[in-house]
């Protein structure tokens, strides 16, 4: 028998036995990350392996340093994962690995090597979307929380308000016109000297400022629509720093961190929250804002809609998010044959 022919037979038990043990692999951007999950909602063990250090000097990702790295690093956090969860590959029952979107040489790094694991091992191997990964580290944390419900996606490459109406479906509602909400937050971080990644750093900062001292205006988000634009407030700090700079006149750093936050995190809660009706998630690297998180809190409440966000360790880059999308996936037949590829910018919806 083929090894696909295998991999389905394995599949369509599972499926209807409704359990799985899974090994999960990310290797979209620069954290090599490998998690073992149990049926989408019980992390056996979550291995982050951050190039941020590596990166660092170079003041953001390079690409072909990240895919090297991957190669070096992809064993040993795989090793780790499975030891951690007490598991040997014999005790696991499918591979789900990122296959898009992100850098292609660093995806490629993951999808290579869960390829070689599901054929020596003929089990199932699942091709998972990145940005269903994000959405369902909400599932890692509220084990009560099934779709349908909206959530806003804000990394560093995407910014998305959409419906999820099933585990393997969602219907876009808007999105970004230019640069990600993470993005803008890391350009603008940049501009003010902090280093690499600069959300994190800006976040800081901004906990000393005034998010009221300056009024970052942006009149594309003032619409009925859900799309957003980002990169005109980004210029808006720039030319504030410059203005400032040519007349010799003293910045508060803090204070226009403070408010280029306020004016990112306003946009993207007051869309999220209009979008949405019963239930409102959170998903991507820029949920680990606090000042977003009790945002959208605020608004939400005001409004009578629940809002979850991801525990702390699952909001940026990790494996047990792609283990629970995963597991969602392997249940309803999707899996993947050996020429699963690497896709950059594999759409979402
Ligand atoms: O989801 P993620 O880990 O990687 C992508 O898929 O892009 O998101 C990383 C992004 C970066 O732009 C980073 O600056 C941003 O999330 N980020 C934050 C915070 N933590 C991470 N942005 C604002 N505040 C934070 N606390
Ligand atoms: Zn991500």
């Amino acid at each position: 028998m083929s090894y696909f022919d295998t991999a389905r037979q394995k599949q369509q038990a599972l499926a209807k036995a409704g359990h799985a043990v899974i090994l999960s692999i990310e290797t979209s951007c620069d954290e090599t990350a490998a998690a073992v999950v149990r049926d989408g909602r019980e992390v056996l063990s979550n291995v982050v392996y951050t190039q941020i250090p590596l990166h660092r000097r170079f003041g953001g990702v390079v690409p072909e340093l990240a895919s090297r790295n991957h190669v070096d690093q992809i064993g040993v956090v795989v090793e780790q994962a499975l030891s951690d969860a007490g598991r040997s590959l014999d005790s696991i029952d499918a591979i789900a690995v990122t296959c898009g979107p992100g850098l292609v040489g660093a995806l490629l790094v993951g999808v290579s090597f869960a390829k070689g694991l599901a054929l020596s091992h003929e089990l199932p191997l699942v091709g998972t979307n990145h940005i269903l990964g994000h959405i369902a580290a909400n599932y890692l944390t509220f084990p009560d929380l099934e779709p349908p419900f909206t959530c806003l996606i804000a990394s560093g490459g995407h910014s998305h308000i959409v419906r999820v109406a099933e585990y393997d479906r969602c219907e876009l509602l808007g999105k970004t016109r230019d640069d990600a909400a993470g993005e803008a937050f890391d350009k603008v971080a940049r501009v003010l000297g902090l280093p690499y990644p600069g959300g994190p750093e800006l976040e800081k900062l901004a906990a000393s400022g005034d998010p009221k001292a300056i009024c970052f205006h942006s009149a594309f988000n003032e619409g009925d629509g859900f799309d957003m634009s980002f990169s005109g407030l980004k210029t808006a700090v720039i030319n504030t720093l410059h203005t400032a700079e040519q007349k010799g006149e003293p910045v508060n750093r803090a204070d226009v961190a403070a408010s280029f936050q306020y004016a990112v995190n306003t946009i993207l809660s007051d869309k999220a929250v209009r979008a949405a009706n019963g239930t409102l998630a959170l998903a991507g690297g820029v949920s680990a804002n606090r000042n977003l998180r009790g945002m959208l809190q605020r608004k939400a409440d005001r409004k009578g809609i629940r809002f979850c966000c991801p525990d702390f360790r699952y909001c940026t880059d990790n494996a047990a998010m792609i283990g629970s999308a995963g597991f969602y996936l392997l249940m309803r037949g999707h899996i993947s044959d050996l020429d699963l590829n690497a896709t950059p910018y594999l759409p979402i919806c």
